[in-house]
């Protein structure tokens, strides 16, 4: 499949979540909000705008839907507090973002660009993340306002959001953004802004972004080591799928993998119930699915 920008908006069991509204179909809102998302990316490159401008854009609209876990619907940790991670890297250049442990950002996808733009650093955590944000006037909101997850009580839902995509004239990028998982230790932190683990781009191989089980992921290096397999010869979809299975062989793990190679050729793997994602084909047009593990 030929894309210009995939998202998604977490792999995970997407079951109907106790409490929920009737008629409020968890994975719909999600499918919907990826799909939003995706348009939202594809219109800055047809615009001529960067691939790290567009996933940028695209994981700001995923963080700020609230059935997914990301910016307004993260999971709480074990002190119900919202502790959030983020990473953006430009494959052009391997220019890296990320935050992590931020706790009063309404994007912290932003926030992640501004570390790699205006920093010498390439990863701020919890009080230095604050500061730093202080220091730039970054927008701040107060988290503790925000509605508990849906999925807080039983992890039903999505993890994480991403986005991955190549403008026209070639360049690729990755951006990531999520809330962890429900009822982590306070101070926790996954693989999302860890390079390699939650996300990778080069332009030599490709763009990837990864949801599930962040403990497995990072031992994997997950990411990476798509971006590795693709540079030896891989195809895309081959290269998202072993690094899947390893997942369940190696660790007994969940997860799932978009990615996006040098030719536009798109990915998309998982071996949980559902990954819900959209992606812009042909012309622009924009479509959404959910993928089964
Ligand atoms: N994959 C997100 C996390 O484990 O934090």
């Amino acid at each position: 499949m030929k894309a210009s920008i995939v998202v998604h908006g977490g792999a995970g069991g997407w079951a109907g979540q106790a409490g929920q509204p009737a008629g409020d179909d968890p994975l719909r809102r999600a499918l919907a909000a990826c799909e939003e998302a995706a348009r939202a990316g594809e219109a800055i490159m047809a615009r001529g705008g960067s691939a790290l401008d567009a996933v940028e854009a695209a994981v700001r609209v995923l963080e700020d839907e609230p059935s997914l876990n990301a910016g307004r619907g993260s999971f709480r940790n074990l002190a119900g507090e919202v502790e959030m991670d983020a990473l953006i890297m430009d494959g052009a250049t391997l220019a890296l973002g990320a935050v992590a442990i931020v706790r009063d950002v309404c994007n912290p996808v932003s926030l992640a660009r501004r570390v790699m733009t205006d920093t010498p650093h390439t990863l701020l955590a919890a009080e230095g993340a604050a500061r730093f944000a202080d220091a730039i006037g970054f927008p701040r909101c107060d988290t503790r306002m925000w509605p508990l997850h849906p999925a807080d009580a039983a992890r039903a839902a999505g993890d994480t959001v991403g986005a991955v995509a190549r403008d026209r004239a070639g360049n690729l990028a990755v951006a990531v953004s999520t809330g962890g998982i429900p009822r982590k230790m306070p101070g926790r932190i996954g693989d999302s802004p860890l390079a390699g683990c939650g996300g990778y781009a080069d332009n030599a191989s490709a763009a990837v972004a990864a949801t599930g089980d962040g403990e497995a992921l990072m031992k994997l290096v997950a990411s990476k080591r798509v971006c590795d397999d693709i540079a030896r010869g891989a195809s895309v979809q081959a290269a998202c799928e072993a690094t899947v299975a390893l997942l369940a062989q190696r660790l007994g793990a969940s997860g799932g993998l978009i990615a996006l190679d040098r030719a536009g050729e798109a990915g998309i793997a998982c071996n949980t119930p559902a990954m819900p994602y959209a992606w812009a084909g042909e012309h622009g047009v924009v479509r959404s699915a959910v993928r089964t593990g």
